[in-house]
């Protein structure tokens, strides 16, 4: 497994977000990571980057237990993207990428390359190059947070409702893109509160509920799972309907 969480506890002072949170990622996977407003999703990546120290149980990357900071554990390969899409308002696009290389100490060139491949990958990003972040649309800002999180080159990318925000034809777009990311050979945590379309392109997914795992399995048996259809799937269904 490349990463592996077993028990983990993460509280906000009294508040018990994850209340013993059990999930594995394997590599070259992309697996879903489900469930209502405050179940617990973000709490999960942020304990795995670190970003909150858990109170109890292991998280475990590449056999090793995570420890130290969140800077560490970019160096040892995981890139996470918050919810938000936290790029840099006042710096261009091409900056907020090379920034994106920081953690791994690259040479010019080598950052030159590799935000090659991210024009090449979002070719919308390239037009855009000498603009400053603020002026970019929410679906051109989140993919220029994805694309600076993988200017890391992570073995590991965390995603936090990428799809958050943005128009349908949008979203397909970018779905498809992570699909290309994973296939390239970067492990994919996808956060969604839209089951539907993350069940869609992942291969396993995880349900969770008031910091706990309600339902797991791959996204093809869970699509079809009742219990996932009347509490997650049921307003995807709606909408499709006519009216
Ligand atoms: N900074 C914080 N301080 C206190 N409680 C918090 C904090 N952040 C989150 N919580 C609580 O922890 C629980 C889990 O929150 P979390 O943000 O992980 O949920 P989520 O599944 O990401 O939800 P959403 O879909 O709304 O993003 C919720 O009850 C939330 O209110
Ligand atoms: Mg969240």
């Amino acid at each position: 497994m490349l990463l592996e969480l077993r028990d983990v506890v993460t509280r906000y002072g009294e508040i018990e977000a994850l209340r013993g949170i059990s999930l594995e990622v394997a590599p070259g996977e992309i697996v879903a990571l489900l469930g209502a407003n405050g179940a617990g999703k973000s709490t999960t990546l942020k304990t795995i980057s670190r970003v909150l120290i858990p109170a109890g149980g292991e998280v475990r990357f590449d056999g090793k237990p995570l420890s130290g900071s969140p800077e560490d554990v970019v160096a040892l390969g995981i890139a996470h993207v918050p919810e938000g899409r936290k790029i840099f308002p006042g710096l261009s696009v091409v900056d907020n990428l090379r920034l994106g290389a920081t953690p791994r100490n690259a040479k010019r060139g080598e950052v030159q390359r590799d935000v090659e491949e991210m024009f090449a990958l979002f070719p919308m990003l390239r037009t855009l190059n000498a603009k400053l972040g603020w002026t970019l649309s929410g679906g051109e800002q989140q993919m220029l947070a994805i694309a600076r999180g993988l200017m890391a080159r992570p073995r590991l990318l965390l995603l936090d409702e990428p799809s958050l925000g943005l128009a349908p034809l949008i979203v397909t777009d970018l779905m498809e893109r992570i699909l290309r990311i994973a296939r390239d050979g970067t492990t994919i945590l996808l956060v969604e509160q839209n089951a539907h379309l993350a069940l869609q392109i992942a291969q396993r997914a995880y349900v969770l509920e008031t910091g706990r795992v309600a339902l797991q399995g791959p996204a093809r048996d869970l699509l079809a799972n009742e219990e996932m259809q009347r509490a997650y799937l049921g307003s995807a269904v709606r909408v499709a309907a006519p009216a």
